[in-house]
């Protein structure tokens, strides 16, 4: 599918998907969320061979600066709860996507971009990437999952100060509150975002889906993690890949896993 705002590549069984609006500093208009909700409901990224995703932005600059600013003063109430319904619909698919996907972060990550990299499974970052919710300078609330996301990473002391005095904090920081995975200069961030799929990859495919719905659940039902944990267990020692992962370690061989 041609998109005229995602640039789309695939490397190895990886997709590197880059928001592509440099000149806007990556901001996420309309169509850009609607490519996105195309490109994570179609099946391409869902592929048998397809081991994970990157997203990225495009140029130096910024991963995403955020919603697209110069669309807002068409927004009314009904308009705007809409708008952050796409927004919310959009988030949940990236995180509840049952492959591995990281964000690569260079520049602003601001607003709607740090709730992107917030929606994804894993964040690599240069040390130059800046992060924020500057959303209460314009006199609004961030709606694509800031306020709930943000205190799942930084906790609620810190994410209350971030989202009420909208001040940037930096890779560094970002890093130690446990935002980011890891800080690599900007000549790595691709190779050590890919790393990590390549790295995940070896693993049981069932196994590492489950995983990802399962640390969802901590925080969208978090009475039934347990539950959903015993269930899952029972299910993955019920597939091929159990049998070849547990065969493989006693042959003292590496496994060969197949998804099923
Ligand atoms: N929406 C729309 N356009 C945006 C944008 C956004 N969120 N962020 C940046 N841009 C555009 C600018 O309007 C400018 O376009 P122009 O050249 O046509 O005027 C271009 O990107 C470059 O941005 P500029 O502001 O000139 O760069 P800067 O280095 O001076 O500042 C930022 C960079 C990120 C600090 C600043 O652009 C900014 O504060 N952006 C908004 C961040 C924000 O509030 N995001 C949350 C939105 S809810």
């Amino acid at each position: 599918m041609q998109y005229d705002n995602l640039l789309v590549e695939e490397r190895e069984g990886i997709i590197l998907l880059t928001i592509n609006r440099e000149k806007a500093l990556n901001a996420l208009n309309t169509q850009t969320m609607l490519e996105l909700f195309q490109f994570f409901s179609s099946d391409y990224p869902k592929s048998d061979h397809i081991k994970g995703i990157v997203i990225t932005g495009a140029g130096d600059r910024a991963f995403v600066a955020g919603a697209d600013i110069k669309e807002f003063l068409d927004l009314d109430p009904k308009k705007g709860a809409e708008m952050a319904k796409r927004g919310h619909d959009i988030f949940f698919m990236i995180e509840q996507f049952p492959k591995p996907v990281v964000a690569a972060i260079h520049g602003f990550a601001l607003g709607g971009g740090c709730e992107l990299a917030m929606a994804c499974h894993l964040r690599v970052a240069t040390p130059e990437a800046r992060f924020g919710q500057p959303e209460v300078n314009l006199g609004i609330v961030p709606g694509y999952g800031g306020t709930q996301r943000l205190i799942q990473y930084l906790g609620k002391t810190r994410a209350l100060e971030y989202l009420m005095t909208a001040d940037l904090f930096d890779a560094h920081q970002a890093l130690s509150w446990g935002l980011l995975n890891h800080v690599v200069p900007r000549e790595s961030l691709l190779d050590t975002a890919f790393g990590l799929i390549q790295k995940i990859a070896s693993k049981g495919p069932v196994a590492i889906s489950k995983i990802i719905e399962l640390v969802n659940v901590y925080f969208s039902n978090p009475g039934e993690g347990f539950a959903r944990e015993l269930e899952a267990f029972g299910a993955t020692t019920g597939t091929r890949d159990f049998r070849e992962g547990a065969s493989a370690f006693i042959e003292k061989r590496p496994a060969k896993f197949t998804g099923k």
